[in-house]
C-alpha cells in the first residue's frame, strides 16, 4: 500500500474542502483502491457483504443499548442543561440505530431479521460488555459519554470515507452528534473534578467512574490479532487495525483526562479482550 493511498492518509480529495467533505465515489484503500465504490448490497462480495451486516448489527445494538442505559436518568440529571442533553442524546442515538437498521434493510430478508432481534434485544443482553452496564450514577453518565461514545466515533470515522457508499454517506451527521456525546461526557466529569458538591459528586467519584469504564471502552476495540480487522482494511470497510486505533485513542484521552485531575489506568488494568 502507498502511502499516499493508505488508510491512515486517504488521497487530499476525500478531505475538507472549503469546510465541507466531498463526497467521494471511489474506493480510498486496500485491495479495490481507485475502483467505483460498492453501492447497493446485491453488488457486495459474499464476504464483505456478511461483514457489513456484522458490523452494522454491533452498531445499532449499541445505539439501542445506550437509549436503554441514558433512560433513567432523563428525570434525575442534576442540571436543566443535563436533562435537555440527556433527552438529545436518546434522540440522536435512536436515528443512529434507525441509520444502521436502514442500512441492514438493504440486505433483504436476512437484514430483516436481524432487525428484528435487535428490536427484542432487552437489557443486558447486548453484544458488547460496555454496553449491558447500568448508570449507578452521574459519574457513571459522564465517563460512559466520555469514554465510550469516544470509542464510537473512532469505529464511525474508520467507515467515513469506506468502500460501501450508503454506509459512509451516513457518517456526517453521526459523527457529529457524537461529537456532541463525548463532549458533554468529558464536560461532566470536568465538573465533578473542579467543581465537586456545587455541582455533582467529587473528583473521586469521577476517577471512580474512569476506572470503571475504561478497559470496556478499551476493550470495545477488539482483538489485537484480528484476522477480521486485517480483513476489513483490504477491503476497504476500515481505516485502522483494532490496536492502531486503540494506541490512537490512548494518545487523545491520557492528556485530556489528566488536564482535568484524572488518571487512566493502565491500559491492560482488568482488560476481558486482548
Ligand atoms: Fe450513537
Ligand atoms: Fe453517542
Amino acid at each position: 500500500m502507498t502511502e499516499a493511498s493508505s488508510p491512515a492518509n486517504p488521497p487530499r480529495k476525500s478531505l475538507k474542502e472549503g469546510g465541507t467533505v466531498v463526497p467521494v465515489r471511489e474506493v480510498l484503500w486496500g485491495d479495490d483502491a481507485g475502483v467505483r465504490k460498492f453501492e447497493t448490497a446485491a453488488e457486495l462480495p459474499e464476504e464483505m457483504r456478511d461483514l457489513i451486516m456484522r458490523l452494522m448489527v454491533v452498531q445499532a445494538d449499541t445505539e439501542y443499548a445506550s437509549i436503554q442505559q441514558h433512560r433513567p436518568w432523563l428525570d434525575c440529571a442534576p442540571t436543566l442543561e443535563d436533562r435537555w442533553i440527556q433527552a438529545r442524546i436518546v434522540a440522536d442515538e435512536a436515528r443512529h440505530g434507525l441509520q444502521a437498521c436502514r442500512i441492514l434493510r438493504d440486505f433483504g430478508a436476512e437484514g430483516e431479521k436481524r432487525i428484528g432481534e435487535l428490536l427484542r434485544t432487552r437489557e443486558g443482553h447486548h453484544k458488547l460488555d460496555a454496553f449491558n452496564i447500568p448508570f449507578d450514577s452521574w459519574a457513571d453518565v459522564g465517563a460512559f459519554t466520555c469514554l465510550v461514545d469516544r470509542v464510537g466515533v473512532y469505529q464511525l470515522r474508520a467507515f467515513q470515507e469506506c468502500a460501501y457508499g450508503p454506509l459512509a454517506r451516513a457518517m456526517p451527521l453521526m459523527l457529529s452528534e457524537e461529537q456532541l456525546h463525548l463532549n458533554f461526557g468529558y464536560n461532566v466529569l470536568r465538573r465533578m473534578s473542579r467543581e465537586g458538591a456545587s455541582y455533582c459528586g467529587s473528583r473521586e467519584e469521577a476517577q471512580e467512574a474512569v476506572e470503571k469504564w475504561y478497559p470496556r471502552a478499551l476493550d470495545m476495540f477488539g482483538h489485537s490479532q484480528s484476522r477480521t480487522s486485517e480483513m476489513a482494511i483490504r477491503w476497504g470497510i476500515k481505516r485502522w487495525t483494532n490496536e492502531e486505533a486503540r494506541t490512537r485513542f490512548v494518545a487523545e484521552i491520557t492528556p485530556l483526562l489528566e488536564s482535568i485531575g484524572l488518571t487512566p489506568p493502565a491500559t491492560d488494568w482488568h482488560r476481558r479482550i486482548l
